[in-house]
C-alpha cells in the first residue's frame, strides 16, 4: 500500500510538468483541455477576484480576444458536456452587447474595428448552434444577425470595387484598410446565420464577400490569404503575409458547403479544398505554426492567438463538410497539396485529422510551463514550453484538444433540443440526418505587417496585428 502511494506521488509529481493527452481517451482530452480553461480563466482573474468588467480580459489583451475566448469557452461546454463555468460566460457574453445588442459597447469605440465586432458575433452564433442556454431578452442568433446587419451596411463600393474596411470609425488608424480577417469574419457570419435561419439573402452576402476577396487577390487562386490592401491605393497592392486568422474564410466556406448540399453546386465546397491546400504554409511536419512571426520570435499577443481560428477552421472542413472527396477514403498517408487541384479522392479528412492530432500532441508538450507546469507555450514545434505564456496561447492549446473530441450536431431555427448531442463516429460520408434536416450542418465526427521602415509605419491595433501603412 505504501509503495503505491510512493509510486503515484512519484508519478503525478512527474505528469505535473506537462499536459498529458491521450488522444483516444476522451476524459484525457476533456482533461487537458480543462487545464487550459483554467488557465483562460484564471487570466480573465477569476481565481484572485479580479475580474473588473465581465467580458473583457486585462491588459495587454485587445477587446476583441474576450470574443475569442468566450466562444472557445462554449465549445468547450457543448464538447466536454462540463458546464461548471456556463454561468460565467454566459455573463461575459451579454455584459458587452451593447446598448444595440450589436456587439458595439461604448466603452470599446476607440479600438472597435468590423473584426472586433464580428469576433463577438461568431461567439454568439456558436452559442446559438450548440444551444447554450438562450438570454431572456434577446436570442443568440438575434445578436449575430445585428451585428451583420450593421456590417453590411459598412460595406464600401466606393474604394477597392468593395469589402470592408477594417476599422468602423473614420477616426481610428486603419479605416483606410480593408483586411481579410474583417472580409473572411463576414463570410462566415454570413454563412452561418444563413444555415441557422435559412435566410438566403444572408448566403448572397457569403458569396458576394468572398467573390470581392478572390478579385482581390485577398485569396489567391492557391487558396493563400493575405492580410490586406489599403484604399489609399484603390487595393492596387497587397500585403502579402498570410496569418493562420485568414482561416475564417475556411470556416464560412465549410458552413456556405452546406447551403451548397441543398442544391448540389460545388462552389463552396471546391474552394474548402483550395483553402485547406492553401493552408499548408502553417504546418511544420503536421505540425501547426505561426509562419509569419513564430520562426522570429516576433508574434505580437493577438497574433499569438490566431492558431485557435485555423484550427477550428480545420476541424470544420473536416466535421462539416459532406464531400465525397474528403471524407470517402482513410488515408493518412497522403499529404495535402499545396494546390486544391491535387487533392487525393478521401485524402483531405486523414490530412487533417493527421494535423489536429498531431498538433495536439504539440501542444500538450508544449503545455509545460510555469509554476504549476502546465502553462502553455506559443510554438507547438519546439515540443517542450517556449517560455512564453498568455490568453492566446492557452486558447489555440484549448482549441486544439476540443478539435480531437467527437464533433457535435449544430442546431437550426428549427431545433427543439436544449442541448447538443453526439453525432455519428465519422466513417459515413454525411452525417445523421445529413439530408433531411433542411438547413442544419452535416457533422462527420472523428475521434502587419512589417517593422517601420523605409515608408511603412507598423501600428498594433484592435484585432487587425500589426499593419503596413503606406504613408
Ligand atoms: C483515460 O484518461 C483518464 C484521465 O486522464 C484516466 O484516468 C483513465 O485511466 C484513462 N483511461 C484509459 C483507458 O486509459
Ligand atoms: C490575478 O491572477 C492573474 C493570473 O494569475 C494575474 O495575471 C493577475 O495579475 C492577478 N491579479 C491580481 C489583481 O492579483
Ligand atoms: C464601460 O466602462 C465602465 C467604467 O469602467 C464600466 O462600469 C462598464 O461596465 C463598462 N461597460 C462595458 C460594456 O464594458
Ligand atoms: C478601384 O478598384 C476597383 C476594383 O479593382 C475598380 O473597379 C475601380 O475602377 C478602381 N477605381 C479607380 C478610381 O481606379
Ligand atoms: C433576412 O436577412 C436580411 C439581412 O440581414 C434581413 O434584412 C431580413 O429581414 C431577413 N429576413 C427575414 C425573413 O428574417
Ligand atoms: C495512400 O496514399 C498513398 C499516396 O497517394 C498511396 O501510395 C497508398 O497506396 C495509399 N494507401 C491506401 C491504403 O490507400
Ligand atoms: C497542382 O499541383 C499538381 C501536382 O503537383 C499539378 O499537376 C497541377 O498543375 C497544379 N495546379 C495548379 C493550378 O497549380
Ligand atoms: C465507427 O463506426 C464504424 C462503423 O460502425 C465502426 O466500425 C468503428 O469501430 C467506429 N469507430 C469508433 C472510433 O467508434
Ligand atoms: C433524424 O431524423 C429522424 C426523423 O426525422 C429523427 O427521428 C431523429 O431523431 C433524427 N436524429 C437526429 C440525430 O437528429
Ligand atoms: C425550418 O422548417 C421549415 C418548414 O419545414 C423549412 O421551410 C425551413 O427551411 C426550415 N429552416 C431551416 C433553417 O432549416
Amino acid at each position: 500500500m505504501q509503495n503505491f502511494l510512493l509510486a503515484t506521488i512519484a508519478l503525478s509529481a512527474h505528469h505535473a510538468w506537462a499536459v498529458e493527452i491521450d488522444l483516444s481517451n476522451v476524459t484525457s482530452i476533456n482533461a487537458a483541455a480543462k487545464t487550459a480553461v483554467e488557465h483562460v480563466l484564471a487570466i480573465y482573474g477569476v481565481g484572485n477576484q479580479s475580474v473588473s468588467i465581465p467580458g473583457i480580459f486585462p491588459d495587454p489583451y485587445y477587446w476583441w480576444e474576450g470574443g475569442l475566448a468566450w466562444d472557445s469557452m462554449v465549445r468547450y461546454w457543448a464538447l466536454t458536456g462540463d458546464d461548471t463555468y456556463n454561468d460565467l460566460v454566459h455573463e461575459a457574453l451579454l455584459w458587452q452587447t451593447g446598448d444595440d445588442f450589436d456587439y458595439m459597447p461604448p466603452n470599446q469605440t476607440k479600438t472597435l474595428g468590423n473584426d472586433d465586432q464580428s469576433t463577438w458575433a461568431l461567439a454568439a452564433m456558436t452559442a446559438a448552434e450548440y444551444g447554450f442556454p438562450s438570454p431572456p431578452d434577446v436570442t443568440w442568433v438575434q445578436l449575430a444577425q445585428n451585428v451583420f446587419d450593421t456590417q453590411i451596411a459598412r460595406w464600401d463600393a466606393e474604394t477597392c470595387g468593395g469589402g470592408l474596411r477594417w476599422q468602423i470609425f473614420t477616426f481610428n488608424t486603419g479605416y483606410n484598410y480593408k483586411n481579410s480577417i474583417s472580409n473572411g469574419n463576414l463570410v462566415q457570419l454570413a454563412a452561418r446565420l444563413a444555415l441557422y435561419t435559412g435566410n438566403m439573402t444572408n448566403s448572397d452576402w457569403a458569396q458576394k464577400a468572398v467573390e470581392w476577396s478572390q478579385d482581390l487577390g485577398l485569396i489567391s487562386e492557391q487558396g493563400q490569404v493575405f492580410d490586406g490592401s489599403s484604399t489609399n491605393t484603390n487595393c492596387s497592392t497587397l500585403n502579402h503575409l498570410q496569418w493562420t486568422s485568414g482561416a475564417t474564410y475556411l470556416s464560412g466556406a465549410v458552413y456556405a458547403a452546406n447551403l451548397d448540399r441543398l442544391t448540389s453546386a460545388d462552389t463552396w465546397q471546391s474552394l474548402v479544398r483550395t483553402l485547406v491546400a492553401g493552408s499548408d504554409v502553417f504546418t511544420s511536419n503536421d505540425i501547426l505554426y505561426e509562419v509569419s512571426c513564430e520562426p522570429s520570435h516576433n508574434c505580437n499577443v493577438d497574433q499569438l492567438a490566431f492558431k485557435a481560428i485555423l484550427v477550428r477552421a480545420l476541424a470544420n472542413a473536416r466535421d462539416l463538410t459532406f464531400d465525397h472527396q474528403i471524407t470517402a477514403s482513410h488515408n493518412e498517408s497522403t499529404p495535402i497539396s499545396t494546390n486544391g487541384s491535387a487533392v487525393a479522392s478521401g485524402s483531405l479528412h486523414d490530412s487533417i485529422n493527421a494535423i489536429l492530432r498531431t498538433s495536439a500532441r504539440a501542444a500538450a508538450a508544449s503545455c509545460s510551463g510555469g509554476a504549476d507546469g502546465t502553462t502553455c507555450g506559443s510554438m507547438w514545434t519546439d515540443a517542450t514550453w517556449d517560455g512564453s505564456n498568455g490568453l492566446g496561447q492557452e486558447l489555440s492549446a484549448l482549441e486544439v484538444f476540443l478539435a480531437n473530441l467527437p464533433a457535435k450536431v449544430l442546431m437550426n431555427a428549427n431545433s427543439t433540443t436544449g442541448s447538443p448531442t453526439t453525432s455519428g463516429n465519422g466513417t459515413a460520408t454525411t452525417g445523421e440526418n445529413g439530408s433531411s434536416t433542411s438547413g442544419s450542418a452535416v457533422i462527420n465526427t472523428n475521434d502587419a505587417v512589417v517593422n517601420g521602415k523605409g515608408s511603412t509605419l507598423a501600428l498594433v491595433c484592435g484585432l487587425g496585428m500589426a499593419v503596413a501603412l503606406l504613408l
